[in-house]
């Protein structure tokens, strides 16, 4: 080798060694400490650095880099892994008295006045266990049934909450790490997503996910999806001691660069614990994974070695449950709603039913696919599945359950509404009333989101009173709320002289509005408050949006084809133009919108902002960010560019970080917005 290559090379080797530790160390502040140093972009660009060099030099390529977490061929099929210490499950608690009842035998049993536990959430996945040999990651196993399970190993490095090397020092020559890898909320409606587009199999819930991602037999599917591992337990361990507490062992395997849960606790007396159990409850909906219970343990494990086990528990811990979000109840009768848009949607009217702590009557079917995909049918045992605040659905049928004589469900030819024909277009999932505002239904959707708070903002309007408008003919369209008067509303149910002129009022006050909510009001397929607010502002006026043609549209930012051809075939009916007219000559109106010129140079960029910034309102933010031409948006997709963190943020910072979203503190932002 010339001595000119000899020199690149030692520096080549010196500079991929920094690399990687900065790499291992920055992912370690991301993901174990959560408390990140440096922002994505610069952990990438490092990242890329490491990648180039190792190209050049591939004989650097260690096993443990982390350029290195996809390798390897797909196997044929998994090996089989003897678990020498038995990965054992827990005893469960429904009740406080259970609870109540865990620590007396504890306390009994190992004659003590008070116990100290250590808390944890139960995370929804699956167990898993991680062999370390001198702080090298040499194997990654499934539970299976507890005795044996499956050699994950090539798929656990691709997990980047995994370390391939421990850090520090101090740690056993051997040490078997345990824990549950899970998949993100965030990450499993993305996945399912894009499983969905792709024609590809919907997972039922996020442990489902975790677990078919987990068990692929070729590891680049596996580095595809969101998994995630939190450690909560060892098991074997050799040439070292570990601690004398759990919460202490925890501890130092967070050092070791494991990751554990930032929930936990350590706890003393029954009191405590149940109120832990109510505090994470409250949280519940609001964490970034699924969590199904609370995992008490016993604190110092010379009292876990005297408690020993029962059967396959132990006897020093109990997982509490919270409600179930999965359910099984009967399907009562398929039922047909119509929205907005005239789709139809079927809804499972089911034996009312506790999930998750509220009472499920209605699940919906999404679409006529899913209905037959799933092959729900009136009679079907199913399993419900309510998940914090989403729309409960129909998970699965209990096949063995269903009763003789059942039916094959399909959607009725004619709308349930208003009898007009139904129609499914080739390549839409939904199938719709054709009749459009002529249909009651639909009629009454578009008056309900006319007059929504983001829209026109009416007051009153509510659901009971536009069905007495549409139902007795009063209100055919939008246009007619202005004609409404006293005695008209006065006559209907329900309605006092008080409130009558207050909704007078309320419709009066509507006609001064935006030309971005008047746009959004109008209810044009596609057109959500986002899309409404680009159109005003690119095309400035009312006129120039409706003779836009699809190409004119298609300028605008975020408006594709798609979207374009909803805007146009929209301002196509006459029917439609009628209305804008006669809502125009009622006297709604809005300032002329100042029109966007180059100097926008946030064109294109998408913000959200959370927690509360110390020099302004969220609206005033909100503002100026658009005066600059970005979209402001109130939750964190893939599609978000940055997102602005005030005090307090809450659930979109954990999004953004979880997604890998670019953030600004209240110091950047101002910059940014030249403040
Ligand atoms: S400890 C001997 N801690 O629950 C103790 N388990 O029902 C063994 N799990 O198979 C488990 N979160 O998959 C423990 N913080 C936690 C847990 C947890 C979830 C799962 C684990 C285990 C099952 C036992």
């Amino acid at each position: 080798m010339s001595p000119a290559k000899q020199v690149s090379l030692s520096k080549a080797i010196k500079r991929a060694a920094e690399l990687r530790e900065q790499l291992d160390y920055h992912n370690y502040r991301y993901y174990v400490l959560d408390d990140p140093e440096i922002p994505d972009a610069e952990y990438d660009r490092l990242f890329r650095e490491l990648q180039t060099l190792e190209g050049k030099f591939p004989a650097l390529v260690t096993a443990d880099s982390p350029t290195q977490r996809v390798g390897g061929a797909p196997l044929k099929a998994f090996g089989t892994v003897r678990h020498e210490a038995p990965m054992l499950s827990l005893d469960n608690a429904f009740s406080e008295e259970d609870l109540r009842n865990f620590d007396r035998r504890a306390r009994a049993a190992v004659e003590a006045e008070q116990i100290y536990y250590q808390a944890e959430p139960k995370l929804d996945g699956l167990a898993v266990s991680l062999l370390y040999e001198s702080g090298v990651l040499v194997r990654g196993a499934t539970r299976g049934d507890g005795f044996s399970g499956e050699d994950i190993t090539q798929n656990a490095r691709t997990l980047r909450t995994i370390p391939l090397r421990l850090r520090g020092r101090g740690y056993p020559r051997v040490l078997e790490v345990r824990g549950e890898v899970y998949m993100p909320k965030m990450g499993f409606a993305q996945l399912n997503q894009r499983q969905a587009e792709q024609g590809e199999k919907i997972f039922a819930n996020p442990r489902n996910a975790a677990a078919g991602s987990l068990r692929q037999l070729d590891p680049r599917i596996t580095a595809s999806r969101p998994l995630e591992m939190m450690c909560y337990g060892v098991g074997k361990f050799e040439d070292a001691g570990l601690a004398a507490r759990h919460s202490e062992i925890l501890e130092r395997l967070q050092e070791w660069g494991l990751r554990i849960s930032p929930e936990r606790a350590v706890l003393e007396g029954v009191e405590a614990l149940l109120k832990y159990y109510q505090r994470l409850g409250g949280k519940r909906d609001s964490l970034p994974y699924e969590i199904d219970g609370v995992v008490y343990k016993v604190d110092r494990i010379d009292l876990q070695q005297r408690l020993g086990f029962v059967a396959r528990a132990p006897r020093w811990a109990l997982a509490y449950k919270f409600p179930a979000q999965e359910e099984m109840t009967r399907v009562l009768d398929i039922g047909v709603q119509v929205g907005r848009t005239g789709a139809l949607t079927p809804v499972a009217r089911l034996k009312p039913i506790l999930v998750g702590g509220a009472t499920v009557a209605n699940a919906t079917l999404h679409n006529e696919d899913e209905v037959h995909r799933k092959d729900v049918r009136v009679g079907d045992t199913v399993v419900v599945r309510r998940a914090g605040d989403v729309i409960p659905e129909v998970v699965s049928v209990v096949l063995e359950q269903r009763p003789a004589h059942t039916k094959v469900f399909h959607l009725p030819k004619q709308c349930p509404v208003c009898g007009s024909e139904v129609i499914r277009m080739e390549g839409e999932s939904a199938a719709r009333c054709s009749a459009g505002l002529v249909c009651g239904a639909q009629r009454k959707e578009a008056i309900r989101h006319y007059a929504s708070r983001r829209a026109m903002d009416i007051e009153g309007l509510g659901e009971k009173l536009i069905e007495q408008l549409v139902d007795k003919d009063i209100v055919h369209d939008v246009s007619d709320l202005y004609r409404l008067d006293l005695a008209t509303l006065m006559a209907l149910e329900r309605m006092g002289e008080k409130s009558a002129q207050n909704f007078l009022v309320a419709i009066g006050a509507s006609k001064s509005t935006t030309l971005n909510r008047f746009l959004f009001a109008l209810g044009i397929r596609e057109v959500g408050e986002a899309t409404a607010h680009t159109l005003a502002s690119h095309f400035g006026e009312l006129e120039a949006v409706m003779e836009a043609d699809e190409e004119a549209l298609q300028k605008v930012p975020d408006v594709g084809p798609v979207v374009a051809a909803q805007i146009q075939a929209f301002f196509h009916e006459p029917h439609n133009h009628e209305v804008i007219k006669k809502l125009v000559e009622a006297g709604v109106h809005w300032p002329a919108v100042p029109r966007k010129t180059s100097a926008a140079p946030l064109m294109g960029k998408t913000f959200v902002l959370t927690g509360t910034l110390a020099g302004m309102s969220r609206d005033e933010a909100k503002q100026h960010l658009q005066s600059l031409g970005a979209k402001v948006s109130g939750s964190v997709s893939g599609k978000t560019d940055y997102v602005v963190v005030g005090a307090e943020a809450g659930s979109k910072l954990d999004k953004a970080r979880a997604l890998g979203v670019a953030t600004l503190d209240e110091k950047d932002f101002l910059k940014l917005i030249g403040h």
